[in-house]
């Protein structure tokens, strides 16, 4: 038997071995396993231009109110279609050299969403400038801070600027426009390019755990041939840019209340526009295509939902009409000059 009591090395000795098999279980065993992670088969390598932004994200401290992990349980359904797995960390790896680690980007703190999933939420680029140099231009009572520094006003825009459709009276001299430095470009490369990867075909993929009290598949039942909730897609789609009244934001994006192409008794145009994208008019920005984003059903949900409030009256689609005009045009030639 060992004696702790008469012979000092026994207890060092002991307390050592333990040290050391606990150390190797929960630190150098898991940290060597991160060393291995393959990135998943659909995710493209990092831009120069996504890596100066990370390195933005990092300086600017948005991991203090943003995280980026979707968490196995059911309230984090909204952020992502999975719960993050290892991999989709592959490239976001902050470590910096031998010496030194950036900040982990998984986040403890979600005062506003996750943003794992962001680019495909919000895929604007215009949008995204516009609520980095004043969220509350966009949306209304956000408490998020505006970075005002990553931007520039200026009379003499250099040829290849981007401006950022601020509207006239937000600035300090109306002859003059605001021009997003090369900082919040590269955010915002990094912003639209956060977008969950699937896993690999035959890969189980990990699900949500319910709530307690809640059965597991949290989805409603749908009638046969109902559509999805078309108010629902509006709040998580269309209503950072038009806002939740559909009245839209002077010179950044058209109203939707009263709009001829919305109340037209003919939706072809309008459809077209959600599937393939719109930028007809200097004064308004450039609209994003939502053909990868939304459904043929969820399309003619959010479509209809639009035409028929706001004071607007035209009648409802069908999912078919939607199906259509999507097999008919690719989305890149349906930017509707
Ligand atoms: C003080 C906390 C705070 C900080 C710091 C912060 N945000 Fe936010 N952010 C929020 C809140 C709250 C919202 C939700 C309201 C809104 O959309 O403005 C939000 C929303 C967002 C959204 C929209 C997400 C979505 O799902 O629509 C993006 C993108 C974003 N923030 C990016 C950033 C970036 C990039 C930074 C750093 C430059 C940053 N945030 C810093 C609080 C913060
Ligand atoms: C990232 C911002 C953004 C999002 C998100 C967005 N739009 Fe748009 N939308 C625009 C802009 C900008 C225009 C005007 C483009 C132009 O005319 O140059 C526009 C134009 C339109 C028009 C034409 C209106 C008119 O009278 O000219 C319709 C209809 C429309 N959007 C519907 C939708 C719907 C429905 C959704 C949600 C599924 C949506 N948009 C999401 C930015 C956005």
């Amino acid at each position: 038997m060992l004696n702790f009591h008469k012979d000092h090395r026994n207890l060092v000795n002991v307390s050592l071995l333990v040290f050391v098999l606990l150390s190797m279980g929960v630190a150098i065993m898991p940290a060597d396993g991160m060393q291995h992670t393959d990135p998943l088969p659909g995710m493209p390598e990092m831009t120069p231009a996504e890596r100066r932004g990370l390195a933005v994200y990092v300086s600017e401290n948005c991991g203090a109110c943003h995280t980026q992990q979707v968490r196995n349980i059911e309230m984090d359904k909204t952020w992502g279609a999975r719960p993050s797995v290892p991999s989709d960390y592959h490239y976001s790896k902050p470590r910096m050299d031998v010496w030194r680690q950036s900040p982990s980007l998984l986040g403890s703190e979600r005062t506003g969403p996750d943003l794992t999933n962001v680019g495909q939420r919000q895929p604007g680029e215009q949008w995204h400038l516009l609520h980095l140099y004043d969220p509350r231009m966009v949306v209304k009572g956000s408490i998020m801070p505006r970075y005002g520094w990553l931007f520039e006003e200026t009379a003499h825009p250099a040829k290849d600027a981007v401006i950022v459709p601020v509207p006239k009276e937000r600035l300090r001299d109306t002859a003059h426009v605001v021009v997003a430095k090369q900082e919040a470009l590269d955010l915002v490369a990094y912003l639209i390019a956060l977008k969950q990867a699937p896993l690999p075909d035959g890969t189980p993929t990990p699900g949500f755990l319910p709530s307690p009290g809640r059965k597991a598949d949290g989805a409603v039942a749908l009638s046969e041939g109902a559509l999805p909730d078309g108010a629902e897609i509006f709040k998580g789609t269309c209503q950072a840019c038009h806002q939740a009244d559909a009245q839209g934001l002077a010179g950044a994006f058209p109203p939707l209340a009263g709009s001829s192409i919305v109340n037209d008794a003919d939706p072809t145009l309008m459809i077209s526009i959600v599937l393939g994208g719109y930028d007809a008019r200097a004064e308004y920005g450039v609209m994003p295509p939502q053909a990868e984003q939304l459904t043929d059903a969820q399309i003619a949900a959010v479509v209809s939902f639009v035409r028929g409030n706001f004071g607007n009256e035209a009648a409802a689609v069908s999912e078919d009409d939607v199906r259509t005009l999507r097999a008919s045009v690719a989305p890149q030639t349906m930017l509707v000059p």
